[in-house]
C-alpha cells in the first residue's frame, strides 16, 4: 500500500489543482502587464524606427508620468473642439496633380528666413517633459533646416538661456500682464536675447482641464501644482488673470517693441481686421489646440473667412491639430502663410529630447513636399484654393 504522499502526488484531484493554478496565473492582469519580449510592438521603438509624428505619441506616453503626459494632451471641457480640430482635415479633400520637380518651400516671414512654413507653437513648461526643456527644443528646432522656435511666455528657463541655447531664429510669446512694468520687463529681456517677432496669446482667458481638476495625482510629486491648488479661486472655474485683455493693450505693447507683433488665438474676420486697425503686423488663428473655448470653431473651418478678411494685408499664420504633411498643406491651400506645431514638438521632444525635435519635424518636412508632390504644386507660391474641395458639415 503507497503511502498517502504517493496517492497525492499521482491522484487526479492534484493535477486538477495544478492545472486550475496555472490557469489562474495565465488569466492574471500581472503576468499580462508584463511585457513580451518576443513580441516586437511592445517595446519601445529606437528614434530612427519612428516614420510619423502620430508614432512619437505612445512613445512620448510611454515615457512619461501620466499627469505630465495628460498636460500635454488633454483640451478643455469635454475636448470636443480638441477632436474637431482632427476632424475637419477629414473634410477637405486634396485634388491630385502632375509630379512637378523638388517642390520649392522656403519663405521669408517677418524678415525671418525658413526653408518651410513651420514653426514650433509656443508651448508651457518643457522641462517637465525632458530635463533640458526648451534649450533642446531650439537645438533640435535649429538642427531640422533652421525651424524657428516661438519660445512661451511660461517657458520653464529663463528666455536667456533658451536664446543662448542654439542659432536658429527664435521668437517670443507673450501672455500680457495687468501691470505694465511686467510686460516691459519681459518684452525687453526677450528682445535682448534676439527674439525676432513677438506672439501675443489673446485666447484661453477662462479655460479650464477637466482631466486635471480631476487628476488626483497618484505618481510621484511634480512641480505642477496640486489638484487643490490648481482649484480656481472663483466660481464656475474661471481662472480671472486673462479677463482685463483688451484691444487698446496693443497700442502699450507696441510701444515697448522693435520686432513685429503678431496676435495668436483668432477665430473670427472680425477680430482679424480688428488686428490691422490695431496695428498688428500679423494674425494668428488658433484655438490653442482646444484648450481654449470648448464647442469653438475647428481652426481649419475658420481660416478661409480670415484669410479673406485680411485679404493679403498681413501674414497669417495657423495652428491647432496638425499632424501630417497632408494637413499642412490643406492649412496652405484654404491660405496659411505658415503653419505651427504644438504638440508634435513636444512629443519629439519627450520621447527622445533635441534629436526627437529634429526628426518629428524632419518627418513633417519631408511628408509636406511629398503631398506637395502628389498634389503637382511646384512652389508654396502655387498653392490656391483650387488645390482643395471642402465638405464641411
Ligand atoms: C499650449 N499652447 C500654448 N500657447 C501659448 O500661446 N502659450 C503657451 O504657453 C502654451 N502652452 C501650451 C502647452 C501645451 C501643453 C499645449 C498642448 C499647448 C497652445 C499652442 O501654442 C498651440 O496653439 C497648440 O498646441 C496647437 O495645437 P496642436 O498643434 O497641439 O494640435
Ligand atoms: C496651456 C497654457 C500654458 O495651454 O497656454 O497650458
Amino acid at each position: 500500500m503507497p503511502n498517502r504522499e504517493t496517492v497525492w502526488t499521482l491522484s487526479p484531484s492534484r493535477r486538477r489543482a495544478i492545472r486550475a493554478f496555472a490557469g489562474l496565473i495565465a488569466g492574471s492582469p500581472l503576468l499580462k502587464g508584463q511585457q513580451d519580449p518576443f513580441r516586437e510592438h511592445t517595446r519601445i521603438p529606437k528614434l530612427d524606427e519612428l516614420l510619423t509624428a502620430l508614432e512619437f505619441e505612445p512613445v512620448f506616453h510611454a515615457k512619461l508620468p501620466r499627469q505630465v503626459y495628460n498636460y500635454t494632451a488633454y483640451g478643455t471641457d469635454g475636448e470636443f473642439t480638441l477632436r474637431r480640430n482632427r476632424q475637419a482635415f477629414d473634410w477637405v479633400d486634396l485634388l491630385p496633380g502632375p509630379t512637378p520637380a523638388k517642390p520649392q518651400t522656403a519663405l521669408n516671414l517677418f524678415g525671418t528666413p525658413l526653408a518651410y512654413p513651420i514653426l514650433v507653437s509656443p508651448t508651457a513648461a518643457q522641462v517637465a517633459i525632458h530635463p533640458e526643456g526648451e534649450v533642446a527644443m531650439r537645438q533640435g528646432a535649429t538642427a531640422a533646416s533652421n525651424t524657428p522656435m516661438i519660445v512661451s511666455n511660461v517657458a520653464s528657463l529663463p528666455i536667456e538661456k533658451i536664446g543662448a541655447a542654439a542659432k536658429g531664429p527664435f521668437w517670443f510669446q507673450l501672455y500680457p500682464k495687468e501691470d505694465p512694468d511686467i510686460n516691459r520687463e519681459t518684452l525687453e529681456r526677450a528682445q535682448a536675447a534676439g527674439c525676432r517677432a513677438v506672439v501675443v496669446t489673446i485666447d484661453q482667458q477662462a479655460s479650464a482641464y477637466e482631466r486635471e481638476l480631476h487628476d488626483r495625482h497618484l505618481g510621484p510629486p511634480t512641480n505642477r501644482r496640486t489638484a487643490r491648488e490648481a482649484a480656481p479661486r472663483t466660481p464656475y472655474r474661471i481662472r480671472e488673470f486673462r479677463l482685463f485683455y483688451d484691444w487698446k493693450l496693443f497700442a502699450e505693447i507696441r510701444k515697448l517693441t522693435k520686432v513685429p507683433i503678431i496676435a495668436k488665438g483668432i477665430l473670427t474676420a472680425e477680430d482679424a481686421k480688428l488686428c490691422l486697425e490695431n496695428g498688428l503686423d500679423g494674425v494668428y488663428v488658433s484655438n490653442h489646440g482646444g484648450r481654449s473655448l470648448d464647442y469653438g470653431p475647428s481652426t481649419l473651418e475658420v481660416l478661409p473667412e480670415i484669410v479673406d478678411a485680411v485679404a493679403g494685408r498681413c501674414p497669417v499664420l495657423f495652428d491647432s491639430g496638425v499632424r501630417r504633411g497632408t494637413d499642412i498643406l490643406k492649412a496652405l491651400a484654404l491660405g496659411a502663410s505658415a503653419v505651427c506645431l504644438g504638440r508634435i514638438p513636444r512629443w519629439g521632444l519627450g520621447a527622445y529630447g533635441a534629436p526627437g525635435v529634429q526628426r518629428i519635424l524632419e518627418i513633417m518636412q519631408a511628408e509636406l513636399v511629398q503631398a506637395m508632390a502628389n498634389t503637382g504644386q511646384p512652389s508654396l507660391a502655387a498653392i490656391n484654393r483650387s488645390l482643395v474641395r471642402t465638405d464641411f458639415p
